[in-house]
């Protein structure tokens, strides 16, 4: 197997390859004046596999349309198949109709891609687990929470509590706090469809002179943290610390969080950021080693 460190993860495809020991194809890549995105591979592929790792944060329409092409270039080139490695998955949240006349985003990513030649994926806790179902190609998703909550474990915050910002997030509670070994919780969020204004409803968590670490998939807009993190300090927690998968942090989303009373944020290297000090390199070689 060679990898194929795609230009939006140059950094994390070089670690992986490193740890696999295996090569690296270098991409040539540049936007021409009018925006079209081009590929070149550096080397070919002698009837070998290719593991692609390129991410697909902002902008994702650009970093999609670069994996797409460097699967065309890597079956061109002799690749017998391609893996994408896209720790974070653009789109994802789109995994279903929620107002009529909206597309399923997700599921046409899913085309285009296998179109292109992609045969495998392999992701980052996507936002709900079984949205890659309908995926044409097999896909494997892993997850990066043990590490996040171990990071504050080790920073000496066992028995941390472990919140969700909403009940659809309680299984990534549950399973930092079989790291961190305190309790864990929920609140209930409510996210306006067509403004996307966050809401939160308190509930009755056992916060009271707490640290608190909020774990979420994504920060993107950092609302939902923000939320979050007044509604334990109004609960009594004492500390609030937050974790996230991936880190997009768009538009000064991590001083909000920090102005919101958040004493640390921490993501990984699934979207490179300020806040991106755990690597997903170990983790996503041991899945592609099998
Ligand atoms: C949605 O439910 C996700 O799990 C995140 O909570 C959400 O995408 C974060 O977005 P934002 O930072 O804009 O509130």
């Amino acid at each position: 197997m060679k990898v194929i460190p795609g230009p939006a993860s140059k950094q994390l495809g070089e670690k992986i390859a490193e740890l696999l020991n295996v090569k690296t194809i270098s991409v040539t890549n540049r936007t021409f004046p009018d925006g079209e995105s081009y590929v070149r591979l550096e080397d070919n592929l002698q009837n070998e596999e290719a593991a692609i790792v390129q991410t697909t944060n902002p902008p994702q329409d650009t970093h999609l349309l670069q994996l797409a092409l460097l699967a065309d270039a890597a079956k061109r080139n002799g690749a017998t198949k391609v893996t994408a490695v896209t720790p974070y998955l653009a789109y994802a949240r789109q995994d279903k109709i929620f107002l009529p006349g909206e597309a399923l985003s997700l599921e046409t990513i899913g085309r285009m891609l296998k179109a292109a030649g992609i045969d495998k994926m392999i992701t980052v806790n996507i936002h709900q687990s079984n949205a890659l179902t309908k995926f044409p190609f097999p896909t494997q998703e892993v997850s990066a929470i043990p590490l996040l909550a171990k990071y504050y474990k080790d920073k000496g915050n066992d028995k941390a509590f472990a919140l969700a910002p909403d009940a659809g997030a309680i299984h990534i509670a549950e399973e930092a706090r079989s790291i961190l070994g305190g309790e864990c919780g929920h609140l209930e969020k409510h996210r306006d469809r067509r403004t996307g204004q966050v809401t939160m409803s308190r509930q009755k968590l056992n916060v009271v002179g707490k640290t608190v670490v909020i774990f979420d998939d994504i920060i993107s807009s950092g609302g939902t943290i923000v939320e979050a993190a007044r509604t334990v300090k109004e609960l009594g927690a004492s500390k609030i610390c937050v974790a996230c998968v991936h880190p997009l942090l768009i538009e000064g989303a991590n001083k909000r969080i920090l102005e919101a009373g958040v004493e640390e944020i921490v993501g990984t290297d699934s979207v490179p950021s300020d806040v991106s000090k755990i690597s997903l390199a170990p983790l996503i070689a041991k899945h592609l080693a099998g």
